[in-house]
């Protein structure tokens, strides 16, 4: 296995060119299940979720292919199956996106349970409390879910008892293709969320509501969709992670290609700890602060402080000045970087889903361990400004969800190697 050698303290300095979010291409991935015409996809992130979830397609007889690294054709027109299988959907839980589509184009569909994951249990309960809403016959039988709507999906009132982010893209997709009204109250508003309407809308789905908790789409009675060529939006996760790597670093970095209204949460908090952050229509630059301040932060869903950049923002209270306290209200353990972090030298106290961070403490190199997608990426950011040097083990995390990450921090002044085990 792979794992990542950083030997700190480094600064930072440059451009950083943020890639497509993984969170939207996912999504926009299986909505080509949706689709009459081949579909044209570009600024796709190259990470090892968009690979596996393109494998899920070919596996159920789509095609697709890359006319560069980050454009992307896709195929859905002569299907042959679909079941999509256990070997990949354990991999990578958002495979569940599958279901809504495949149901409501051919009214039956075999999808894995997705399992949990190492932040949660994360059940799928209500997407398929949605889609029964919506007609369909679900059983669950040897870890499959069996979903039928022989006659194709009815639109619903949908109401969701919590915000759930796939949950909502699934019902859009499966209600753009279903019989009658669909409505979505306590729909997410995510920008991935959103990306996924736009795209429907401009395609010829109405929808309304766009951007807010209340979704509307008129369902086309499993008239499939010509698609218009598009680009996945930027990562607003990926750009707050480089954020926090330059205010943890004390220094001064550019991103390009990024949409800092989808990032106000996150800016506003690192405004607090006494960063500035200054933004053109594509570009943010943060400049350091001569004393970082302590921040307290809740995770909760957009527009509010997002959970995905939960543990970047802990490394970087481990260097403000005086106590920070972070809530996570979305996850049940996602606090698994919090003993990493501890190795390092970090000050922090867990009490429940709160953890209390005191800084500013000195961190030293170490061997450190990735648990999951966004802490791998926090151990990397602590590691930069760590005296010495540290290995990040069990970085196939990072690779899901973060495109050439070690090249992009290395060309800002990183010193940063892949290794092998
Ligand atoms: C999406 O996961 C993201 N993944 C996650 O990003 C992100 O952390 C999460 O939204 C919250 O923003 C993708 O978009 C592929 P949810 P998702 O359904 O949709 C509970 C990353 O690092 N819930 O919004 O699976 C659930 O347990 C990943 O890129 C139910 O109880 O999250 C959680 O507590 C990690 N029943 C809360 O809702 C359900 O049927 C929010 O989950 C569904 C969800």
């Amino acid at each position: 296995m792979d794992y990542l050698e950083i030997t700190g303290p480094a600064s930072l300095q440059g451009n950083v060119k943020i890639s497509g979010a993984k969170n939207a291409a996912l999504p926009i991935i299986a909505m080509t299940l949706l689709a009459n015409n081949t579909v044209k996809i570009g600024n796709m992130p190259a990470v090892v979720d968009i690979k596996t979830l393109l494998k899920l397609i070919e596996n159920l007889g789509g095609t697709f292919s890359f006319t560069d690294e980050n454009s992307v054709e896709i195929n859905t027109c002569c299907l042959t199956n679909t079941t999509a299988t256990y070997d990949i959907v354990k991999t990578m839980r958002a495979s569940i996106l599958v279901l809504g589509p495949l149901l409501s184009r051919f009214g039956h569909c075999e999808v894995s349970l997705p399992g949990g994951c190492a932040i949660g249990q994360r059940p799928i309960d209500l997407h398929l409390k949605a889609l029964e809403q919506m007609g369909a016959k679900i059983t669950i039988h040897a870890g499959y879910v069996q979903a039928e709507a022989p006659q194709g999906l009815q639109g619903a009132h949908i109401i969701f008892d919590k915000i759930t982010v796939t949950g909502t893209a699934n019902i859009v997709m499966a209600a753009a293709l279903a019989y009658g009204t669909t409505q979505i109250t306590n729909a997410a508003r995510e920008p991935e969320v959103v990306q996924l309407c736009e795209i429907l809308q401009e395609s010829g789905v109405e929808i309304t509501g766009i951007g807010t908790a209340e979704l509307t789409i008129v369902g086309r009675e499993q008239k499939l969709i010509d698609f218009v060529p598009f680009d996945v939006i930027p990562d607003r996760i990926e750009a707050g992670t480089y954020l926090c790597a330059a205010g943890i670093a004390n220094s001064s970095i550019t991103l390009e290609n990024v949409r800092h209204d989808h990032l106000e949460a996150v800016t506003g908090k690192l405004e607090e700890m006494g960063f500035t952050i200054e933004t053109t229509p594509h570009t943010m630059t943060i400049h350091p602060t001569n004393e970082i301040k302590p921040v307290s932060i809740i995770t909760q869903e957009y527009p509010a402080f997002p959970t995905d950049m939960q543990a970047q923002f802990m490394a970087l209270a481990t260097q403000a000045n005086g106590t920070s306290t972070i809530e996570e209200r979305l996850f049940e353990n996602r606090f698994m970087h919090v003993s990493e972090l501890q190795r390092l030298g970090a000050d922090i106290k867990l009490n429940g889903h709160t953890a209390t961070v005191i800084g500013p403490s000195a961190l030293s190199g170490t061997d450190v361990m990735a648990t999951d997608l966004r802490a791998s990426s926090a151990m990397v950011i602590a590691a930069n400004i760590a005296q010495g040097t540290t290995q990040v083990h069990r970085i196939y995390h990072l690779d899901r969800g973060y495109e050439n990450l070690e090249k992009k921090l290395g060309d800002l002044g990183a010193k940063i190697e892949r290794l092998k085990e």
